[in-house]
């Protein structure tokens, strides 16, 4: 990327950040478009009748134009994940979208998939399940960086979050139900039904010698989520000794935390957080201005990893930045606050 482009996408959210009294300019500092159609899972085609289209993971929603199986999304800030939420009644199940991840441009042609009520049923019924209307259906497709990865056992495969009933079932090339499979087909792909509503995640067992990455999925009463999880061999390398000043701060910057948290937002409350700062003066905001930003205790818990991060329920935080736990950067700043949160 460039420097005068990123440049005039900071200003963009800036401006965004800062007009913002009036409340009617869409989410705060949200200047970015998503653009893309809802398609059959199956067939990859538009689906037919009109898609009603939601978000999941912006605060407040992003402004939506839906016509006939295409969407137009407006307002999404730079450096957020979020999900489609489709509907297509009575074809359709309600379904949401693997993550959409917005950087610092424009996303366009993006597919929404939205799963068929009768494939569903036919999957219900081959692997022996009658779905409750209370618990969602989860389909992953385990890919690697060469594609769809076949051969991964059952017992590998663990989801973090919702108690899952039923599962995992295995689909085979064609997409079709397997139930006598105990690992992936060539396709890739896994379902679990009776998911508990709320957000999930997938890891690895114990052990394994396999990591994988899945970013934090809603899932919903009676409705389909569909993700990608990421599949890398062996276990990803632990970073050590990691330093404030060359390692965490330059994130900030890097991910966009910076353009909202610059203080420039009269009107808003931006949680008083402001890194715009130098490295001093970013460090004191953490670590020092207010308990619960940074928790030595127990990392996880500290809000600059829980605010840019997917939760049940919903943080008020306006996006979501870092899609799992697996996140790099989350990793670095994690490991920063585990070795003590030292201004290093
Ligand atoms: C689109 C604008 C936006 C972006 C981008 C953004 N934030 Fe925020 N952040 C907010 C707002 C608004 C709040 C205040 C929410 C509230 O209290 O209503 C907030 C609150 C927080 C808080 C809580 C502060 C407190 O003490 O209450 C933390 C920590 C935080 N953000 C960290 C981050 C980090 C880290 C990033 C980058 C990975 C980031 N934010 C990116 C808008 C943003």
């Amino acid at each position: 990327m460039t420097a005068p482009l990123r440049l005039i996408g900071i200003v963009m959210v800036m401006v965004g950040c800062g007009g913002i009294d009036d409340g009617d300019d869409g989410p705060l500092g949200g200047s970015l478009r998503v653009t893309g159609r809802v398609v059959d899972f199956i067939e990859r085609v538009d689906v037919g009748g009109a898609a009603s289209v939601s978000t999941s993971g912006l605060l407040p929603p992003p402004s939506i134009e839906t016509q006939g199986a295409t969407f137009t999304i407006d307002g999404v800030p730079e450096n957020s994940a979020f999900h489609v939420l489709s509907q297509v009644a009575p074809t359709h199940r309600s379904t949401y979208s693997p993550a959409i991840e917005v950087l610092s441009g424009d996303v366009t042609g993006v597919e929404a998939p939205a799963v068929a009520e009768t494939y569903l049923a036919s999957l219900a019924t081959a692997f022996g399940v009658v779905p409750t209307a209370g618990r969602g259906v989860l389909f992953a497709r385990l890919a690697g960086e060469l594609g769809p990865r076949a051969g991964i056992d059952a017992a590998t495969l663990v989801v973090d979050g919702g108690a899952v009933i039923a599962g995992p079932f295995f689909l085979d090339v064609n997409l079709m139900p397997d139930p006598a499979a105990t690992t992936t087909s060539a396709s890739g792909w896994v379902v679990y039904f009776e998911v508990e509503p709320g957000v999930v995640g997938m890891t690895a067992v114990a052990g394994a010698q396999i990591t994988l990455d899945m970013p934090v999925s809603p899932i919903g009463p009676g409705a389909v989520t569909v993700v990608d999880v990421d599949v890398v061999d062996g276990l990803p390398p632990r970073p050590t000794n990691v330093s404030f000043s060359q390692q965490v701060f330059p994130i900030f910057e890097r991910r966009g935390c910076v353009a909202c948290h610059s203080g420039n937002g009269p009107g808003r409350d931006l949680g008083n957080l402001t890194m715009n700062g130098s490295t001093n003066v970013v460090y004191r905001e953490l670590v020092e201005e207010q308990p619960g930003r940074v928790v030595v205790a127990d990392p996880p818990t500290s809000q600059v990893l829980t605010m840019p991060s997917r939760e049940d329920p919903p943080d008020i935080h306006p996006n979501v930045t870092f899609t799992s736990p697996n996140d790099s950067d989350y990793v670095l700043i994690e490991v920063w606050i585990a070795e003590g949160a030292l201004d290093n």
